[in-house]
């Protein structure tokens, strides 16, 4: 086997998200070795070899490699899972569930066996629900999967509160919790733009439409982009928890992970602001919510719940 060369990334899937978060991993030398892996080996070779010679352009130490064979992602410090199937015509809802929820199933017994110690990012949707199965299949300790949604949601919503006021960029705090679907909960009383809070600038009938923009942002750039969907946001969203992970920074996001009694749900997966560090989640927070807010966040944790249930009633986690 290899030397290892420091801090190492796998990421497995490399298509749009997968490929952009290797690249702007690279661009900013967060760390030394990333390594791809696809259904598709030619095009993560391309991939790679490109940016490789884009780090050496941007005069970073940063190398991009192709895993091959599974065990070429042993010692990963991180695995970013972003593999999954596009919604095909026909295809119900439940159905690409278990697809993906193969698929998924499919790529942790190679994390398991070759990189017992990585912390593993989800990103594949349904989100939720993929972090859920990629705990239950990985049996890693629920500290060590955690799922990116939050960061790009909070984004999305600090875009459209500055598309509103037309001042701030850059300075605006959005929050979102819950989990990344139609059911999600922004939080217009928990966000500000410099300090100063969202309800002393905009009217309730302007919160409402950011926060329901907010709700359908994916599918606002799927209608533009037709053939597949966003990218750039979700892929820097995920460097982000890489970097914080890798640096140990213990910086504050909101992060799907597991609740244990948490928020009073157990056996699910949702968005909840917690610490990223070296151990992966480090703290997880639990703030007190207005009635309102309670019963959306409830709303949102049984969707997740009915998708489980889906899986669970298929015998999914017993084969
Ligand atoms: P994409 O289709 O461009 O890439 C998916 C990649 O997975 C493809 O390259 C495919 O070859 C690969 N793949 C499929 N099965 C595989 C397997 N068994 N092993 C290895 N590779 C495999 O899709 P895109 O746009 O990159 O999205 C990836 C996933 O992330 C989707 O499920 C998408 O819905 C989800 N997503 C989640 C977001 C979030 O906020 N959590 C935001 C954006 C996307
Ligand atoms: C998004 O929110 C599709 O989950 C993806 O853009």
């Amino acid at each position: 086997m290899e030397k290892k060369r420091g801090k190492k990334v796998t990421i497995i899937g490399a298509g749009n998200v997968g490929a952009t978060v290797a690249y702007s991993l690279a661009m900013q030398g967060v760390c030394h070795e990333i390594v791809l892996r696809d259904r598709n080996p030619d095009i993560s070779m391309g991939k790679a070899l490109d940016m490789s010679q884009a780090a050496n352009a941007a005069r970073m130490h940063t190398i991009v490699k192709v895993a091959h064979e599974a065990k070429d992602i042993a010692n990963s410090d991180v695995v970013v899972i972003t593999a999954g199937s596009p919604r095909k015509p026909g295809m119900s809802r439940d159905d690409l569930l278990m697809v993906n929820a193969e698929i998924t199933k499919e790529v942790i017994q190679d994390v398991k066996k070759y990189a017992p110690d990585s912390i593993i990012i989800m990103v594949s949707n349904p989100l939720d629900v993929m972090t859920y199965v990629a705990l239950k299949e990985s049996g890693f300790p629920k500290e060590r999967v955690v799922g990116m949604a939050g960061i790009l949601d909070s984004a999305r919503m600090a875009h459209f509160i500055y598309e509103k006021i037309g001042y701030g960029a850059g300075q605006i705090r959005a929050s979102v919790m819950g989990g990344h679907g139609d059911t999600m909960v922004p939080l217009p009383k928990f966000s500000t733009v410099a300090g100063v809070p969202l309800s002393d600038i905009l009217s309730k009938e302007e919160i409402d439409e950011i926060v329901e923009r907010t709700k359908h942002g994916g599918a606002e750039i799927v209608g533009y982009l037709k053939t597949g969907s966003a990218y750039y946001a979700p892929a820097k969203s995920t460097a982000i928890m890489v970097e914080a992970i890798l640096k140990d920074t213990k910086q504050i996001h909101p992060c799907a992970v597991y609740l244990d009694g948490h928020y009073g749900y157990t056996d699910v997966v949702s968005g909840v602001p917690v610490a990223l560090g070296a151990n992966g989640v480090e703290k997880l927070f639990e703030m007190t919510l207005t009635d309102e807010q309670k019963e959306l966040f409830d709303k949102s944790v049984k969707s997740v719940k009915e998708m489980i249930d889906v899986l669970k009633s298929n015998n999914f986690f017993d084969k």
